[in-house]
């Protein structure tokens, strides 16, 4: 057994005794309740289960927690799908994947959801130029898999935020 600290989505949670080998995928679907989370593969290769890690130097990351140890996360500040939304908002980008029917059965899009995000901040503090921009979504979300096929659907809806706010994403 070991104590686990972690903030998720702003609020701390333990320090809590979990098993060693406890993962994190089950510390927050099956110890929280908080099920936005997906299990896919189960081998980190599909992404549907990663979540955003919030370094304290400012840089965030997303990361697969279906076969990461919770107490990795220990100390560590994560989001999850269940933290974008704001008072009852769609988060801007949450808004676009529904306008464009991004997603079908929906277990991959909290992945694409948090690495679009991740995106989004990294752009907002390093705008690219306009013809960069495909291949850096593209490169984004290179290593999420779809089982129902939606990339192109992702894509545009990141692109479409991106594009809406031009000024702000955009060199
Ligand atoms: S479920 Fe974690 S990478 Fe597929
Ligand atoms: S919407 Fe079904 S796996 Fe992506």
């Amino acid at each position: 057994m070991m104590m686990l600290a972690v903030t998720i989505n702003g609020h701390a949670h333990g320090p809590t005794e979990v098993r060693d080998d406890l993962t994190m995928n089950d510390f927050l679907r099956e110890h929280l309740g908080m099920t936005g989370t997906k299990f896919g593969c189960g081998a980190a290769q599909c992404l549907s289960c990663a979540v955003i890690v919030d370094d304290p130097d400012g840089t965030s990351y997303t990361r697969p927690t279906c076969i990461v140890a919770a107490t990795e996360f220990n100390g560590k500040a994560i989001r999850t799908v269940e933290g974008h939304a704001k008072d009852g908002q769609l988060s801007s980008l949450q808004k676009s994947f529904v306008e464009h029917f991004a997603f079908q059965c929906g277990y991959c899009t909290a992945g694409f959801l948090n690495e679009g995000q991740v995106l989004l901040e990294r752009l907002a503090k390093a705008p690219v130029p306009r013809a960069e921009l495909e291949n850096t979504i593209a490169e984004a979300f290179d290593g999420h898999l779809c089982r129902c096929t939606g990339y192109i659907k992702y894509h545009q809806a990141v692109r479409d935020v991106v594009l809406a706010e031009a000024h702000r994403y955009l060199k």
